[in-house]
């Protein structure tokens, strides 16, 4: 069975389509890449999936089930969480803090999401942070804590919104190493990245969108090649390193 299904996304914000009859789906255990130039429509399709917005028309199916309409937290509770591309903690409470509010969706005591939130950024490589308060973390840490809130409600699938924007090159190695070890885990990961050599390096396939319409698909190699995606980006100030 596959473990997301989207049939015909369609989105609209007034006049504009910013998610045009998209269609995919994904295996458990994969990672799927959704990369496109600015505006394309990809944190749409997450927003779409993750129930922030319902689609204007379309399906999407999650484990075989239609999550039409569904909220966010019920979402969660399925087992899927997603990351924001603008990072928002709660910028005054404490790395821990953070993170236990992810863990009490799975449990209500709060030693025991305490436990788990510690679990979750020792993995991350947090602990050492765990009582500095959110707004102080620098930009990689913040993102890995944006990962580690989403970590927290122990998915079964996450979309991941460029969590390595922003980032030097030897911390996106390690946010690939990071990513690699949750596939390891047995976690189906949705990523759009801009970064070219993060998003060849971890997806088994790549979806392209353009103006909120799939414009090619493939695995890592056979994308790069195609013409429909170089003339998309041309002009475009994408990072390819
Ligand atoms: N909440 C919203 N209200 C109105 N327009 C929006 C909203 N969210 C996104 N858009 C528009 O939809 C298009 C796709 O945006 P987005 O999904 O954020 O693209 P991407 O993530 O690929 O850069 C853009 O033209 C954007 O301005
Ligand atoms: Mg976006």
């Amino acid at each position: 069975m596959k473990i997301l299904e989207v049939k015909n996304l369609v989105r609209d914000f007034g006049g504009l389509r910013a998610v045009d009859h998209l269609n995919l789906d994904m295996d458990e255990g994969q990672i799927l890449g959704l990369i496109g130039p600015n505006g394309a429509g990809k944190s749409t399709v997450f927003n779409c999936i993750a129930g922030v917005y319902p689609p204007t028309s379309g399906e999407i199916r999650f484990s075989g089930v239609s999550v039409h309409g569904e909220k966010p937290w019920t979402l969660c509770r399925r087992g899927l969480a997603r990351t924001f591309q603008i990072v928002k903690p709660f910028s005054s409470k404490t790395v821990l803090y953070n993170v236990m509010v992810g863990s009490f969706a799975r449990t209500d005591r709060p030693a025991e999401a305490e436990r788990r939130a510690m679990d979750v950024l020792r993995f991350l490589k947090l602990d050492h942070l765990h009582d500095t308060k959110a707004g102080n973390l620098t930009i990689a840490h913040r993102k890995r804590l944006e990962i580690a809130r989403a970590l927290a409600t122990e998915p079964r699938m996450l979309l991941l919104d460029e969590v390595m924007a922003g980032l030097r090159p030897t911390e996106v190695d390690e946010m690939v190493k990071i990513i690699q070890q949750l596939r390891e885990r047995g976690i189906t990961i949705f990523i759009i990245e801009h970064i070219m050599r993060a998003i060849m390096a971890l997806s088994d396939w790549i979806v392209v969108i353009h103006f909120g319409r799939k414009i090619s698909e493939g695995v890592p190699a056979q994308v790069a090649a195609d013409e429909n995606v170089i003339k998309a980006y041309l002009g475009d100030e994408y990072v390819v390193s």
